[in-house]
């Protein structure tokens, strides 16, 4: 399958307005794409447009609610309207709340569900339509809790397992009716964006990830590889590899380990109450959110494998390389 250049594609990202959404768009417009932009946020929408105006790429804002079908569908009619077509769609939003599964309520998981699993659907049913139209890539941003949930998160994790799962379905779905649409779960690890900020936290403090961060760039770097390289899924971030790895092996093994860095690593010890704002039901209004970045700069570390995921002719060659060194030893010791 061949997926457009950059320059020459039409993108939509879905919350584009704060963290990996943001950094996503602005890269976009950066090489030169046409770009419908998204989030509840008018003003967040503002301050992005603001910073697109000065790139060589086009840019589109709309606000919708992605919990809302017909707000999701309203974004691709508005790029279908304004540039014909659509090659790549990227579906970031999702919101959680931090506290123990016994203390999260069921309106606040019912919610959680329907911003970050039925949000992705209906952004998937939404765009499917025209990107088999002309071809194109399927992107949703998922995490590596889609793997594996973290504790204090239940109805977030439950909700990335559950983007997993119908991507499964789909991506056979369109292959049997050789549908010309790439699919990609992005599955990031810990990320340095206003995420740790927003949610509501019952925890008594502003919750935090375990460590490293990794910078939300990078997961935009994995966005714009994946819109032009067809990928089943990508991790980003070292950390999120071993999890992912760790998680396979014996997913007992990492019961055991979250047991131990689970609870005191999501405590950033910063006090914050629930009553604070949150984005559960409305996009947090503090302008210092239009941001990419969030509060752990400190904490953020380089990611080695996501240069080498992004080179596979090198991750081969390694790996070869390696199995030849290997059977060269062996050889060596078997002679002597
Ligand atoms: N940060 C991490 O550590 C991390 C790790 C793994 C995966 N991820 C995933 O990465 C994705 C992006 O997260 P982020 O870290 O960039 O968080 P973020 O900074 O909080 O960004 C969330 C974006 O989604 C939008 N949004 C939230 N609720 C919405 C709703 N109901 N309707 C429409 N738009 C909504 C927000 O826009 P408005 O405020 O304008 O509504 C914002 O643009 C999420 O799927 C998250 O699960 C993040």
């Amino acid at each position: 399958m061949q997926l457009k250049p950059i320059q020459d594609q039409v993108a939509v990202v879905v919350g584009a307005t704060s963290g990996i959404g943001r950094a996503t768009a602005l890269q976009f417009a950066e090489q030169g794409a046409k770009v419908v932009v998204s989030g509840r946020s008018e003003t967040k929408l503002a301050s992005l447009m603001d910073e697109m105006r000065s790139l060589p790429g086009e840019a589109t804002p709309i606000v919708a609610e992605v919990a809302d079908f017909n707000q999701v569908k309203a974004i691709a009619d508005k790029a279908i309207d304004v540039y014909g077509r659509i090659d790549t769609w990227v579906h970031t939003p999702a919101t959680a709340v931090f506290a123990p599964f016994e203390q999260t309520t069921p309106d606040e998981f019912k919610r959680i569900v329907e911003v970050s699993l039925l949000g992705q659907a209906y952004g998937a049913m939404a765009a499917l339509p025209h990107l088999k139209q002309g071809g194109g890539a399927l992107i949703h941003i998922s995490s590596v809790e889609g793997t594996r949930a973290l504790p204090l998160q239940s109805a977030y994790g439950a909700s990335k397992h559950g983007i997993e799962g119908f991507l499964e379905a789909l991506r056979v779905e369109l292959k049997h009716e050789k549908a010309p649409v790439s699919v990609t779960s992005i599955r990031p690890a810990v990320i340095n964006t206003p995420f740790w900020n927003n949610g509501l936290t019952r925890l008594g403090v502003q919750p935090a990830g375990p460590p490293p961060y990794y910078d939300p760039r990078l997961v935009a770097d994995a966005v714009l590889y994946t819109a032009t390289h067809p990928t089943r899924d990508f991790i980003v971030g070292d950390a999120g590899r071993a999890v992912d790895l760790i998680q396979r092996i014996s997913p007992a093994l990492m019961d055991t380990i979250l047991l131990q860095i689970g609870f005191p690593m999501q405590d950033s010890r910063r006090p914050k109450s629930e009553d604070d704002p949150n984005n559960l039901y409305e996009s947090v209004s503090d302008p210092k959110h239009n941001r990419i970045d969030g509060d752990y700069s400190h904490l953020v570390a380089p990611s080695v494998l996501d240069w080498v995921d992004k080179n596979p002719m090198l991750k081969w060659g390694a790996l070869v390389s390696l199995a030849a060194i290997f059977a060269l030893t062996q050889g060596i010791r078997e002679g002597s």
